[in-house]
């Protein structure tokens, strides 16, 4: 009954989508795209001609060296159109990274230059210490400590090389690929003769007569200026301008990002002999039904970066466009990848960053972009969704059941069908009469909730959303210009707010407040501070417009097309969101905010998960490869469906999912409205019993998960991180994708992701021990996979030997109930008998982190002597300033701040220390100072499992430095 009457007419629209799978023909191929096809027929032809070059070059007349003597201005020709003018501009930041700025200069119209602006922090510094030396044929500047590192401009063709020890390392325009096409007139042309594609699309053919261009450009004009596919037609209202560009990185064999895409971590191929794909990657967000498990096909984001990797260095691109973007990936040989970008319209901005490593890079990345704040720690905990709980005593209920089995849960979450007719903010006075009480119910144990607010109001005028958006004037018109555009999503027929407008950011920010505001402006009064925010639907989704989206032709705030900012509108809405989030409570506290749709950048403003994956063991296993490539994405907080979206998964499934989930940043469970209810308490057992231990292992390892958000904040390297981030020089890691280190912890995981397994393979790449993290099993890799068990119940997690893990083993309800647990550290003895770690706290909550308020202590395991060992606490945030990338909040530490204070007065301690792999039997443990014996066991080793001494309360406190001694 609840069904019919709360779904009403969108159901018909649900079973539509829920019928099929994925629809192929809903979404482009690069054929079916204008520009895309003009791009790739541009490398077709070089390819077919011999002595190929490149139209393109600098006129060295016009050169100027500017700001000192960092950036590099010359003027650009095509030698196809003469009287167009480009302008180029290289500028050398501080940190070594290269930005490269093309335009058009005088044209028609303007190219979308603003991408910079929602993406970057800050404009990046320049260098002080750039010489460039111009010479007849090219120009160029050596520069960094060692002076290995350059960049030459050459001028005819136009080419810019970046080398590092005279090797080259990025190579823009070698190809001769670059094209960008100018604003022009539209020609009369001979009637255009619509030629239907085999995929039902239609191209538009028109010959050109004379054509001296066509050996670059093509004898045919290719839908320059309207394009119709399907029942929608684009008017291209300002014709082509696309901008294609080679990138080469000659001695880099293996490249990995641009996510989101459901592939393999380390890109396959797509054009080129044995081409793994036969369509560019593309970036153009898009809600993709059914997606599926192996594809390049665009998702719900795109992060236009990409790594190249060899064993001798890590560089990387990133490609600052907003618009729709296809990216083909070829190998010439082992050694080297070619890739060429083909985007639809905006200046070329394009970063080269030099590495010459993977952490480089991570802090190259962040200094543009930024980097993830620290979250609001209950973010980090479990997050039980579906969609949808369908009354508030259905959450209550929820809850009930989490607790009666004593099992953790940090938030609750409901999606769409809280709104009465999809109008967001608008409970269901049926179903949620008391929205304040259960929220408050839900907070009274600790726990938060989400609730889903999507980007798509519903045209109705006693919607006081979107009546207010419209007396705005904020929501996005058609291409007209006039009045406001309309499409089709949940609600029925909706606008979308336009969050480029500066007028729609205050309005944004005022209606989350949870109370009445002054002057009787309309807020969500009937919500809590409790409530976060989950932004759906913002690729944006639009059911019936062109790809599931808004028509291209669409028309922002400064008269932006649509087609110009795609791929940041998402952005956008999670960034006001984030902010409107925060500006409710004041002092701020930290909001929770999750995106479906992202861009460059968007790791400042929440978490992200992967979309509708599918209940099979292929979409569980791509999901961790995408997680992984937003993580190289500068984009950690995130994660993929527990149960899988779509689907029943069968307990041993599911079992496995929940494992995946535990060990990703960001863990939710989440199900569509027609799966069958699969919360862990409903599981029988034995599976319900992993879960429920798995659960556990996720809570008592917060403190290792929220110590590694610090370091992303801090210096932008990645949760988690691939075989070839932590091993650059080896090269046997770089095509694994199935494994990966949390943080700088020192775990290393393989979450099993096939059906009936009891066993697997892991790679240790590195000669030293290995220690499984629940039997202290040891394994010593050195570059070899190694058979482990893998049973149901048993997850593959090691600690890398020379680590110490900090966990907090009480079982709790909610990782609020944690803050004064005393701590556990697992002390994994390096093969040298040596280890050390990090552990870092604050009050999970307020801003107060940023002026000091927290504790990071480090741990040491260090010889004394032969046979005595010392291990030591010490305080790490006065010892060891960190120079900040992105958030420079941590930099400012208070030695005697109030936080600390708190832990010290609570008595938080360490209350037990397991020492792995100590090589004789212990004599003595005593603090060191006072001489107090310590009561301890000893596990001697045995075949396969390392010692185990267990130093039972150390009288350690968190706060405290402390040394405790072994003699052996
Ligand atoms: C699409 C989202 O991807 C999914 O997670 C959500 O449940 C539905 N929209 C309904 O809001």
């Amino acid at each position: 009954m609840w069904a019919r009457s709360v779904l009403g007419l969108v159901s018909l629209a649900l079973v539509v989508q829920d019928s099929l799978a994925f629809k192929a023909h809903d979404f482009k191929t690069c054929s079916q795209s204008g520009f895309c096809r003009r791009g790739r027929a541009l490398a077709k032809r070089s390819l077919e001609t011999q002595s190929w070059q490149s139209p393109y070059s600098i006129d060295p007349s016009t050169i100027s060296i500017v700001d000192g003597q960092a950036v590099f201005k010359a003027g650009v020709k095509s030698s196809l159109y003469p009287d167009i003018n480009f302008g180029l501009e290289v500028r050398v930041q501080e940190d070594g990274a290269v930005r490269v700025r093309m335009d058009e200069v005088g044209g028609l119209h303007k190219r979308y230059d603003e991408a910079a602006s929602w993406s970057l922090i800050a404009d990046p510094k320049i260098s002080q210490s750039i010489q460039w030396k111009a010479g007849k044929k090219d120009i160029r500047a050596v520069y960094g400590s060692k002076k290995d590192i350059g960049v030459v401009i050459t001028y005819e063709p136009l080419q810019i090389t970046l080398s590092r020890g005279g090797k080259d390392q990025v190579v823009l325009n070698g190809r001769g690929l670059l094209h960008m096409e100018h604003f022009r007139k539209k020609e009369e042309a001979p009637a255009v003769e619509a030629t239907p594609t085999p995929e039902g699309g239609e191209e538009q053919v028109v010959v050109k007569a004379d054509n001296p261009g066509a050996w670059f450009e093509g004898a045919e004009e290719d839908a320059l200026w309207e394009e119709t596919w399907g029942q929608w037609t684009d008017s291209k209202p300002k014709g082509p301008e696309s901008l294609s560009i080679d990138i080469s990185f000659p001695n880099h064999g293996v490249v990995y990002g641009i996510p989101q895409h459901a592939t393999r971590l380390a890109l396959p191929t797509t054009t080129g002999e044995n081409a793994f794909f036969s369509d560019p990657y593309r970036l153009y967000n898009a809600d993709v039904f059914e997606h599926l498990a192996s594809s390049p096909v665009s998702l719900y984001g795109s992060i236009p970066l990409m790594h190249a990797h060899s064993e001798e260095s890590t560089v990387a691109v990133f490609d600052l466009v907003a618009s729709e973007t296809w990216i083909d990936v070829s190998h010439s040989s082992d050694k080297s990848t070619e890739t060429h970008w083909i985007s639809e319209s905006g200046i070329l901005d394009l970063f080269i960053l030099p590495g010459p490593d993977p952490d480089a890079v991570f802090a190259q990345y962040a200094k543009l972009t930024g980097t993830a704040p620290l979250p609001a720690a209950f973010g980090l905990g479990y997050h039980q969704c579906r969609w949808n709980y369908v009354s508030s005593e259905d959450v209550r209920t929820v809850q009930k059941r989490f607790d009666e089995e004593n099992i953790p849960v940090d938030v609750l979450w409901l999606d769409i069908e809280y709104a009465v007719d999809h109008e967001y903010f608008m409970w269901n006075e049926k179903t949620f009469p008391d929205p304040v009480e259960m929220v408050n119910d839900v907070a009274a144990t600790g726990r938060k909730m989400v609730v889903i607010v999507d980007p798509h109001l519903k045209r109705d005028s006693n919607y006081p959303a979107f009546t207010a958006a419209q007396d705005l004037k904020v929501l996005v018109k058609p291409k007209s210009g006039e009045g406001e555009y309309e499409g089709w999503c949940w609600p029925g027929s909706s606008s979308w707010v336009d969050f480029f407008n500066p007028a729609a950011w205050d309005w944004w920010k005022s209606v989350f407040k949870p109370y009445q505001l002054e002057g009787g402006s309309w807020s969500w009064t009937k919500s809590t501070e409790d409530v976060h925010i989950w932004n759906d639907m913002n690729e944006p989704s639009v059911f019936n417009g062109p790809e599931i989206t808004m028509p291209k032709d669409n028309i922002h705030y400064g008269g932006w097309e649509h087609r110009d900012i795609h791929n940041i509108n998402g952005m956008l809405y999670s960034n006001l969101t984030y902010q409107a989030v925060a500006a409710r409570s004041d002092p701020p506290k930290r909001p929770f905010v999750l995106t479906r749709a992202f861009y460059a950048g968007s790791q400042r403003f929440g978490a992200m998960w992967t979309g509708d994956n599918m209940g099979t063991w292929e979409h569980m296993a791509v999901g961790i490869k995408m997680v992984l490539a937003n993580s190289i994405g500068g984009f950690s907080f995130a994660g993929s469906d527990v149960g899988g979206f779509f689907g029943n998964p069968e307990p041993e499934m599911l079992v496995r999912w929940y494992q995946v989930g535990a060990m990703a940043p960001f863990f939710r469970a989440h199900a569509h409205i027609d799966t069958k209810r699969r919360e862990p308490y409903l599981l029988a057992s034995p599976y319900k019993d992993i879960v429920y231990g798995i659960l556990r292992l996720r809570y008592s390892m917060l403190p290792v998960w929220y110590t590694a958000f610090r370091e992303t904040t801090v210096t932008g390297r990645p949760i988690l991180r691939p075989q070839y981030v932590v091993f650059p020089k080896d090269k046997n890691g770089f095509d694994i994708d199935d494994q990966y280190f949390i943080g700088s912890s020192g775990l290393l995981v393989k979450p099993v992701t096939e059906k009936d397994v009891t066993e697997t393979t892991v790679y240790f790449s590195d000669d030293q021990v290995y220690y499984d993290y629940f039997t202290f099993a040891t394994y010593n890799g050195k570059g070899s996979h190694v058979k482990v068990p893998a049973a149901l119940h048993q997850l593959p997690l090691f600690i890398r030997g020379g680590s110490i893990v900090s966990t907090r083993e009480r079982p709790r309800r909610a990782s609020s109930l944690m803050k004064y647990d005393p701590f556990t550290l697992r002390v994994a003895l390096s093969k040298d008998g040596e280890a050390k770690g990090d552990l870092y706290l604050d009050d999970g909550e307020t801003y107060n982190h940023q002026k000091g308020e927290y504790v990071w202590r480090e741990f040491v395991a260090a010889k004394k002597t032969r046979n005595s060992l010392r291990i030591s606490s010490h305080d790490l945030g006065s010892l060891k300033p960190t120079e900040a990338v992105g958030d420079s909040s941590l930099t400012t530490y208070n030695p005697k701040n109030s936080y600390a204070k708190t832990l010290d007065e609570k008595d938080v301690r360490v209350e037990k220390i397991l020492v792995l792999g100590l090589k004789g039997n212990p004599k003595s443990v005593k603090v060191e100072g006072t001489g107090e014996d310590l009561a301890f066991e000893f596990m001697p080793a045995m075949t396969r499992a390392a010692s185990t001494l267990v130093i039972k309360d150390p009288r350690a406190k968190i706060t405290d430095d402390w040394t405790v001694l072994i003699q052996y």
